[in-house]
């Protein structure tokens, strides 16, 4: 059998993992400025994430949610704390898809409504609903089409005002645009959203997927507007790489056996990776760190020439060129061996690193980059 072909793939094999750091089958040394897609949040094979999962693996490693598992209570426990949203409920699930097509079904239970609204250039995940709500026609089946959702302008208040009504059932928003290019909400945008889901009855849910657990600096990137959003979806960095995500559920939202529910979300070994990241992430300060390199690079980032814009949070980072960023990508690969990302927006090159990069590797990055593009323009 062969693989069904759907990832252009970079023409390298990652066989090791350590920090910021992957080795490939030839033993050459890597930079990860990709983070495996915003996923790897403290670090490749950290040494207390591998024991944690290997002594859970030991002990029992699944059994359905039909019977008591502690470790879950502990990490509702250990995220309601670390986020700050102590009082809300969690829901286990697998991936971003599913965290998000479950905060939609909640909504939809919630108020019995249908209609979406959500944002241009928008990614929630290529499950029913949720590729549904997601601003990429190429990715969306006939079959998924058919769902009532509305696509608004990014941060227009006007547009934001004139779209509600008393019929809409949720608005799905990430917390800073990822795949379409790393975009920020305004803070003022993010308040009036709040207030129109209240004054509406509309559910709001922020995606905070790709741009949650620390990598803007803050636990959640939302958390730099004074808004509570009824429901936050996460998944990428909740695991480093281990198949976790969740659902934070307002306590308003009441729960009945039955109305979600999965066979694999919150399993022993996922709950116990995920409790070890989140104890990282507070041992080893890693959202200061974020903040802090994310400060840095973004400050070095604009003062070359070269580059257009510069957006982001912490360590979520667009940048911006000219021109397309495939010809630069490819050589900062093969010349200096650096993962970077990319995103819809060919000219825009995605920056989401382990949140445990240092100053020297940020240098690292800086400096070949700059010289690469010296190069090729
Ligand atoms: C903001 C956002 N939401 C949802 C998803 C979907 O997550 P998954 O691929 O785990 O289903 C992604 C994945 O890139 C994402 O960036």
């Amino acid at each position: 059998m062969k693989l069904f072909d759907v990832y252009p793939l970079m023409d390298v094999t990652p066989v090791r993992g350590e920090g910021a750091y992957l080795y490939d089958n030839a033993g050459t040394k890597y930079l990860d400025m990709y983070g495996g897609h915003a996923v790897i949040s403290v670090g490749h094979s950290h040494p207390y994430y591998v024991e944690a999962i290997e002594k859970q693996l030991r002990q029992i490693g699944f059994y359905s949610n039909s019977v008591k598992i502690p470790i879950q209570v502990e990490l509702a426990e250990k995220l309601g704390e670390l986020s700050g949203y102590n009082d809300y409920h969690l829901f286990l699930c697998n991936s971003g898809a599913e965290a998000n097509e479950n905060a939609l079904k909640l909504a939809s239970f919630k108020n019995g409504r249908k209609k979406i609204l959500s944002f241009r250039k928008s990614f929630h995940g290529r499950t029913s609903l949720a590729v549904a709500a997601t601003d990429d026609k190429s990715i969306c089946a006939p079959i998924n089409a058919s769902e009532e959702v509305v696509f608004l302008q990014w941060n227009n208040s006007e547009a934001l005002q004139q779209s509600f009504s008393d019929d809409v059932c949720a608005v799905i928003i990430e917390g800073i645009q990822g795949v379409g290019g790393v975009h920020i909400p305004d803070a003022e945008f993010l308040t009036q959203l709040s207030k129109l889901c209240k004054q509406h009855g509309a559910v709001l849910i922020l995606d905070e997927i790709q741009s949650g657990y620390g990598r803007s600096g803050q636990f959640f990137a939302h958390q730099f507007a004074a808004i509570q959003p009824d429901i936050i979806t996460v998944a990428k960095g909740m695991g480093n790489g281990f198949p976790v995500a969740g659902v934070l559920i307002h306590p308003s939202f009441e729960a009945r056996y039955g109305l979600l529910g999965t066979t694999f979300g919150g399993n022993h070994l996922a709950c116990a990776a995920a409790v070890a990241v989140l104890d990282i992430i507070k041992e080893e300060n890693l959202m200061q760190n974020a903040s802090a390199l994310g400060h840095y690079l973004i400050e070095q980032l604009k003062s070359i020439p070269q580059v257009k814009e510069v957006r982001g949070l912490g360590l979520m980072i667009g940048i911006e060129m000219n021109e397309p960023i495939a010809g630069l990508r490819n050589k900062m690969l093969q010349d200096y061996h650096i993962f970077t990302g990319t995103s819809s927006h060919k000219n825009v090159m995605r920056i989401l690193p382990p949140l445990c990069i240092n100053h020297s590797q940020a240098d690292y990055f800086l400096e070949s980059f700059s010289t690469t593009i010296k190069q090729i323009t």
